[in-house]
Protein backbone atom coordinates (compact mmCIF):
# COMPACT_ATOMS: atom_id res chain seq x y z
CA UNK A 1 0.00 0.00 0.00
CA UNK A 2 1.59 3.46 -0.99
CA UNK A 3 2.60 5.82 1.86
CA UNK A 4 1.53 9.26 1.62
CA UNK A 5 3.47 11.42 3.78
CA UNK A 6 1.29 15.03 4.75
CA UNK A 7 3.30 18.35 5.10
CA UNK A 8 0.73 20.56 6.71
CA UNK A 9 2.27 24.19 5.51
CA UNK A 10 0.30 26.16 7.93
CA UNK A 11 1.47 24.64 10.94
CA UNK A 12 4.98 22.41 10.03
CA UNK A 13 3.38 19.29 10.96
CA UNK A 14 3.63 15.63 9.44
CA UNK A 15 1.90 12.95 9.16
CA UNK A 16 1.57 9.75 7.53
CA UNK A 17 -1.16 7.44 6.63
CA UNK A 18 -1.53 4.41 3.81
CA UNK A 19 -3.90 4.61 1.14
CA UNK A 20 -4.89 1.66 -0.98
CA UNK A 21 -3.31 1.03 -4.92
CA UNK A 22 -5.22 3.52 -7.01
CA UNK A 23 -6.83 5.12 -4.27
CA UNK A 24 -8.47 8.84 -4.38
CA UNK A 25 -6.22 10.45 -1.89
CA UNK A 26 -8.88 13.29 -0.86
CA UNK A 27 -11.36 10.46 0.34
CA UNK A 28 -8.30 8.33 2.27
CA UNK A 29 -7.06 11.83 3.77
CA UNK A 30 -10.76 12.69 5.22
CA UNK A 31 -11.14 8.60 6.44
CA UNK A 32 -8.02 9.26 8.40
CA UNK A 33 -9.06 12.55 9.52
CA UNK A 34 -6.23 14.51 8.04
CA UNK A 35 -7.33 17.92 6.79
CA UNK A 36 -6.24 18.65 3.19
CA UNK A 37 -7.57 22.67 3.26
CA UNK A 38 -6.68 25.73 5.12
CA UNK A 39 -9.26 27.62 7.35
CA UNK A 40 -12.92 27.64 6.29
CA UNK A 41 -12.45 25.75 3.38
CA UNK A 42 -12.82 22.70 5.12
CA UNK A 43 -16.33 23.70 5.69
CA UNK A 44 -16.99 25.70 2.15
CA UNK A 45 -15.21 23.61 0.00
CA UNK A 46 -16.98 21.63 -3.14
CA UNK A 47 -16.62 17.83 -1.42
CA UNK A 48 -14.51 16.64 -4.18
CA UNK A 49 -16.42 18.13 -7.51
CA UNK A 50 -13.70 19.31 -8.84
CA UNK A 51 -15.09 23.05 -8.78
CA UNK A 52 -13.39 24.79 -6.16
CA UNK A 53 -10.17 24.11 -6.11
CA UNK A 54 -9.58 24.53 -2.77
CA UNK A 55 -8.23 21.11 -2.39
CA UNK A 56 -5.10 21.90 -3.87
CA UNK A 57 -1.55 19.77 -3.41
CA UNK A 58 2.14 20.02 -4.30
CA UNK A 59 3.04 16.66 -5.05
CA UNK A 60 6.26 14.83 -5.06
CA UNK A 61 7.42 12.50 -7.36
CA UNK A 62 4.48 13.07 -9.85
CA UNK A 63 5.14 9.29 -11.45
CA UNK A 64 3.57 7.74 -8.63
CA UNK A 65 -0.08 9.89 -8.88
CA UNK A 66 -2.39 9.57 -12.52
CA UNK A 67 -1.60 12.74 -14.99
CA UNK A 68 -3.43 15.82 -14.69
CA UNK A 69 -7.40 15.36 -15.25
CA UNK A 70 -9.48 17.97 -17.63
CA UNK A 71 -10.98 19.49 -14.69
CA UNK A 72 -7.35 20.15 -13.50
CA UNK A 73 -6.31 21.22 -17.26
CA UNK A 74 -9.62 23.74 -16.86
CA UNK A 75 -8.27 25.21 -13.52
CA UNK A 76 -4.27 25.93 -15.27
CA UNK A 77 -3.14 23.46 -12.14
CA UNK A 78 0.84 23.88 -12.59
CA UNK A 79 2.62 20.77 -13.45
CA UNK A 80 3.90 19.86 -10.15
CA UNK A 81 0.40 20.21 -8.28
CA UNK A 82 -2.50 18.76 -7.86
CA UNK A 83 -6.42 18.97 -7.02
CA UNK A 84 -6.33 15.90 -3.59
CA UNK A 85 -9.78 15.08 -5.02
CA UNK A 86 -8.76 14.50 -8.75
CA UNK A 87 -5.36 12.11 -7.39
CA UNK A 88 -5.36 8.81 -7.43
CA UNK A 89 -2.28 7.25 -5.75
CA UNK A 90 0.25 4.31 -7.15
CA UNK A 91 3.04 4.67 -4.86
CA UNK A 92 4.71 6.21 -2.41
CA UNK A 93 4.39 10.47 -2.27
CA UNK A 94 4.78 13.52 -0.15
CA UNK A 95 2.43 16.14 -0.37
CA UNK A 96 2.45 19.67 0.98
CA UNK A 97 -1.33 20.83 2.20
CA UNK A 98 -3.46 23.63 2.74
CA UNK A 99 -2.22 25.69 -0.27
CA UNK A 100 -5.19 27.73 -0.81
CA UNK A 101 -6.90 30.40 1.36
S1 LIG B 1 -12.65 19.56 -3.16
FE1 LIG B 1 -13.20 21.20 -4.49
S2 LIG B 1 -11.80 20.98 -6.15
FE2 LIG B 1 -11.28 19.35 -4.82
Amino acid sequence: MPKITVEDTETGEVQTFKIGYGGNLRQAALHKGINLYKGMNEQLNCHGLGSCGTCLIEVTPLENVNGHSIIEKLHKISDNKKLGCRTKVYGDITIKAKLVD
